[in-house]
């Protein structure tokens, strides 16, 4: 469904930030954007990664590619890096996660400490960071990622679940607030992706419903203006329905349980 009457690259250009663009979801984003016509900024740690990715976008797309080399824990060094290159950032994009898994008991505090910077911290203070001048402009857009595993407890996934759900429920906060203001927020509440991430997680039994990456990229940008809440294919549209809607919250608990419960 067409969801902005402006085009896209109107309303979201000139630049598009990616937060964990190199590889994965974020680089199908980051290809995504670029198909839009426009511009790209793409974060992420392993230079290398980040380079051959944005070259690749360059070539097939014809945008200006920068990148940021940087951990997305450090908030203050990544909007020092934002700020150096003087680019107007009209699309936000937070793709970055840290997910520790196992047995809660088993996890270190610096474990916990990651997960809390990586994927609440900095989401908040970015998408404050660029919403601020999009709602100055009266025009933007802000997606944060979340996941199926955010809409209930997810035993050996608990803490990543909780920072998912915080992602959910601000996005859908932010949706309604900025919305009158001319920015547009979505989030992506995602069942399995085959990213190199999920791929390389031991004991991941493999989940019905599993996307690749640019299908869900591409149905998260297509839903861009028409949140709060977007969640790619229809598996995973009925086993949110399902798990959030219909069972009791200890019924969708012992769900996913079955799925997370043996992750180590
Ligand atoms: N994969 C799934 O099955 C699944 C399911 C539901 C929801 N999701 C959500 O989808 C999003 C992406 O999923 P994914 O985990 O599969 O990752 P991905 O999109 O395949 O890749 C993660 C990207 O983030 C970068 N990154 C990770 N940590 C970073 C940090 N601390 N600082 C800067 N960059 C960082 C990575 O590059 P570097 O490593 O070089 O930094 C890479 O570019 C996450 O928000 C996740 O919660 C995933």
């Amino acid at each position: 469904m067409t969801v902005s009457a402006e085009p896209f690259a109107q309303k979201y250009g000139p630049y598009a930030l990616v937060a964990g663009g190199s590889y994965g979801l974020g680089a199908a984003f980051a290809e995504g954007i670029a198909r839009r016509g426009v511009n790209l900024v793409i974060v992420a740690r392993n230079k290398d990664a980040l380079n051959t990715t944005a070259a690749r976008i360059r070539e097939t797309h014809g945008v200006d590619v920068k990148t940021i080399v940087a951990d997305l824990a450090d908030v203050d060094n990544v909007k020092k890096r934002v700020s150096a290159l003087s680019v107007e950032i009209g699309l936000f994009v937070y793709d970055a996660a840290f997910v520790p898994i196992g047995p809660f008991a088993e996890a270190t505090e610096d474990q916990l400490a990651a997960a809390a910077a990586v994927n609440v911290r900095a989401p908040l203070l970015l998408t404050k960071f660029f919403a601020t001048p999009m709602i100055t402009r009266g025009r933007g857009g802000i997606v944060l990622m979340s996941s199926l595993a955010g809409g209930q407890g997810s035993p050996n996934l608990a803490t990543y679940a909780a920072t998912k759900a915080f992602n959910t429920i601000l996005a859908e906060g932010l949706w309604k607030e900025l919305s009158p203001l001319g920015v547009d927020v979505l989030v992506c509440t995602a069942g399995a992706i085959m990213t190199p991430g999920y791929e390389q997680a031991e004991n991941v039994k493999p989940a019905p419903g599993t996307l690749p990456p640019v299908t869900v990229a591409e149905t998260t940008l297509d839903a861009l203006g028409n949140g709060p809440v977007v969640v790619p294919g229809a598996v995973n549209k009925i086993g949110r329905f399902m798990m959030t809607r219909l069972l009791s919250r200890r019924a969708a608990i012992g769900i996913m349980s079955k799925n997370t419960g043996g992750l180590s």
